[in-house]
């Protein structure tokens, strides 16, 4: 899990000297209101360029520079904390988790007795003081010696209970933050009462918890990660139950959580990433990925997870350095929250007539995928975003999550950014919106579209059914006789010859072009479904990949993307559009409608193959791995190959469509592409082949001709 995140790169001191002042500012910011100009992957980048420099150029070092700082240095408060509040060192790496625990076992001179592990809370450091059990005091964590008092906030913090189950003094420790629902809720409010949107969930409940007076309210969430007994010298007095809070300093961190959490305060526990301890690096690891992969389904933001040597002993042993204790590492995640450019808004009319709008965005790597589109929901959610064409917007995208606009960076306006065009009619077929729900609709229902996609359907490509053109459609869907291609499987003669110009023979042709296409393959069947972002080549190789509808329904996001050409953005899609499609794939399937693709096998069958050779193989005393591979190879003269091809066919080929030779290509174990790069195996250049032919010769790519290529794939035409 390693992030190659671009280098910034400092060139001499007055790039070094406009580095540490674009970091000072954007960490005023962010521990401040939380507005930062800069996203937490930028500003970790330029943090670590600015740390480079000074190795490079000891003695150069600026005083304001953050590094080795708490807080980047930003804030001052004037609450004294009684033990410092520290920062964590991070670990980006598997390996870098590895090495740091190696350390802090050689430091200790023996084996790490056990290890916690819990989620990085993705919020603000709070000390939560409690005298005799009741909640007295609420401090931020500042610059580490000190904070800010907020205790005005203490009623819009859930998870913090007024009073302890336990008459304790002492000192809670743990993260303030916004759920999603609460970030929506605080949103809706600030815009409401006239003010700008909060970009994400941090800053908003960085601001509102250092807001006062605000003439709205809203919620935020405490977890707590620590506590440690209030001391006199913090002008507390010893506590009523003073041996209970000082039994604090010999629990070991997983039974401090326990006793915190029986206190009535708010932990992980009860989350999917509840923190839990390990005997071994290896088993931390298998606990980071485990909370890694269920990022994108938490209800509220984690950007790391902490591991911490868990026995009181092995802490005290370990100590600290200025900014963070020894013997605790965030393992950082990579961020899922980035700034772009909002460049365009799309309407597209769903099969079932809602209106949907959708970002159009500056290409933006998040997490290691590029994004282009990202939804916006509704109209309504727009508005409340308050969001323009040319903004700046923070675009959230976790695990296979589909990607989505947080809001406008606001403070980044220039002025030139222009209002969103809400459409006052239905976009696809002008009809009128029916908006009295968030989500709007077109009033036609399915029928908006039911046209558009029943055309597709049928069309030469995908089930390829003569004689139904779009007036009989048309009059199908108006009459009611039919909502979805699959309604045509159950047509009366009757109710066709009771449309307009339908005598017995067309009636009769056009039943039996229905009825044929019932043994499409699976291939045509699925492009038939329209699933956005495939066509007819992606429908091919999901068939072909698949074998089977009941194992592309059973295919998660994952096994998506075993298919060429299917990455982490466009899977989730897929997922989604399926199940939408479940209802019309069932019809299908009783209607009696092909769901094979043949001559392919299943992942699950080609696995098993593999396995087989594999274990005859070895036993053979061959190469196991190279047996499974040949033995799941595809065949065919074109086995293994790129083809591309180019200009008009000639001799048998002459009637080939463009789309008929590419699935010739796959028939014949080929891969179809329709540009030539090195990675081209053959060109079949036809007459008036341009460009294509050219670069291929260039290549060096093998060039022949429509009639050499009959003979080369004859068995498969
Ligand atoms: S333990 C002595 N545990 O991360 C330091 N911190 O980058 C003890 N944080 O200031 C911190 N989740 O605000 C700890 N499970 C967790 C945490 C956590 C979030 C924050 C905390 C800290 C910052 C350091």
């Amino acid at each position: 899990m390693t992030q190659a995140a671009a280098a910034v790169n400092i060139a001499d001191e007055a790039a070094y000297a406009a580095a540490v002042q674009t970091a000072v500012s954007a960490s005023a910011a962010y521990y401040g209101d939380g507005d930062s100009p800069l996203d937490d992957d930028a500003f970790d980048r330029l943090v670590r360029a600015i740390a480079a420099y000074e190795r490079a150029h000891p003695g150069r070092t600026l005083p304001e520079s953050p590094t080795g700082k708490v807080a980047g240095g930003a804030v001052v408060g004037d609450v004294p904390h009684t033990v410092p509040m520290l920062s964590l060192d991070n670990a980006f790496s598997a390996d870098e988790l590895a090495s740091w625990a190696a350390g802090l076992e050689r430091r200790l001179g023996r084996p790490v007795e056990r290890w916690s592990v819990e989620p990085k809370l993705d919020g603000l450091a709070i000390s939560a003081r409690y005298r005799d059990g009741r909640l007295v005091q609420l401090v931020t964590r500042g610059d580490g010696a000190a904070g800010e008092d907020v205790s005005h906030g203490i009623d819009s913090v859930l998870g913090l209970p007024r009073r302890l189950e336990s008459p304790v003094t002492v000192e809670v420790r743990g993260e303030i933050l916004m759920t999603t629902a609460q970030f929506e809720a605080a949103t809706a409010a600030r815009v409401e009462a006239g003010g700008t949107p909060f970009a994400n969930p941090r800053s908003a409940a960085a601001g509102s918890l250092r807001a006062q007076d605000r003439p709205y309210k809203v919620e935020m969430t405490f977890f707590g990660y620590g506590a440690l007994p209030l001391s006199a010298d913090a002008g507390f007095g010893a506590g009523t139950d003073e041996p209970t809070a000082e039994r604090l300093r010999t629990l070991p961190h997983s039974e401090i959580m326990d006793v915190v959490r029986a206190w009535g305060v708010q932990t992980t526990a009860a989350t999917p990433v509840a923190g839990t301890t390990a005997g071994t690096v290896e088993e931390v690891q298998r606990r980071v990925e485990e909370i890694a992969a269920l990022r994108g389904t938490l209800e509220f933001g984690i950007d790391g997870i902490v591991v911490k040597a868990d026995a009181a002993l092995d802490q005290q042993q370990a100590g600290f350095s200025s900014r963070a204790p020894r013997w605790a590492i965030a393992y950082k995640l990579p961020a899922v929250e980035k700034i772009t450019k909002l460049l365009a808004v799309e309407w597209n009319v769903g099969r079932t007539g809602i209106i949907a709008p959708r970002a159009v965005l500056e290409p933006v790597k998040v997490d290691g995928v590029e994004i282009t589109y990202a939804t916006l929901h509704n109209a309504g959610d727009i508005e409340r975003r308050g969001l323009m064409i040319g903004d700046s917007v923070m675009v959230h995208r976790a695990g296979d999550v589909i990607p989505r606009v947080e809001a406008p960076v606001v403070h980044l306006r220039t002025g030139a950014e222009t209002p969103i065009e809400i459409p006052s009619s239905c976009p696809n077929c002008g009809d009128t919106i029916d908006d009295s729900q968030k989500r709007w609709r077109c009033v036609k229902g399915r029928a908006c579209t039911a046209v558009t996609s029943i055309r597709y359907a049928v069309g030469r490509d995908q089930l390829d059914i003569e004689g139904l053109g779009e007036k009989i459609i048309d009059q199908l869907v108006s009459a009611g006789l039919i909502t979805d291609f699959a309604d045509l499987f159950t047509l009366t003669r009757e109710q066709i010859l009771g449309l307009e110009r339908m005598g017995e023979t067309s009636t009769d042709n056009l039943l039996a072009a229905i009825e044929a296409a019932k043994g499409k393959p699976l291939n045509k069947v699925f492009c038939a479904l329209g699933v956005r972002g495939t066509g007819r080549s992606m429908s091919r190789r999901i068939a072909r990949h698949f074998a089977t509808m009941d194992e592309i329904r059973a295919a998660d996001a994952e096994a998506f993307q075993e298919v060429d050409g299917i990455g982490p953005e466009k899977a989730p899609v897929l997922v989604a559009e399926l199940e939408e499609l479940a209802p019309l794939i069932g019809k299908l399937v009783a209607a009696g409608v092909n769901m094979t693709e043949p001559g392919a096998t299943t992942p699950a069958e080609r696995a098993a193959v593999a396995q087989a050779a594999a274990e005859a193989a070895e036993a053979a005393g061959a190469d196991p791995e190279e047996a499974a591979a040949a033995a799941t190879a595809g065949d065919g003269p074109l086995a293994g190959m790129s083809v591309v091809v180019t200009g008009s066919m000639t001799g048998p080929l002459a009637d080939l469509s463009r789309n008929e030779m590419n699935e010739l290509v796959e028939r014949a174990g080929g891969k179809a592409s329709s540009s030539v790069s090195a990675k081209t195996a053959l060109l079949v250049a036809g007459e008036k082949a341009g460009s294509k032919k050219a670069k291929a010769e260039k290549l060096g790519v093998r060039v022949i001709t429509p009639e050499e290529f009959a003979d080369l794939v004859a068995d498969h035409l």
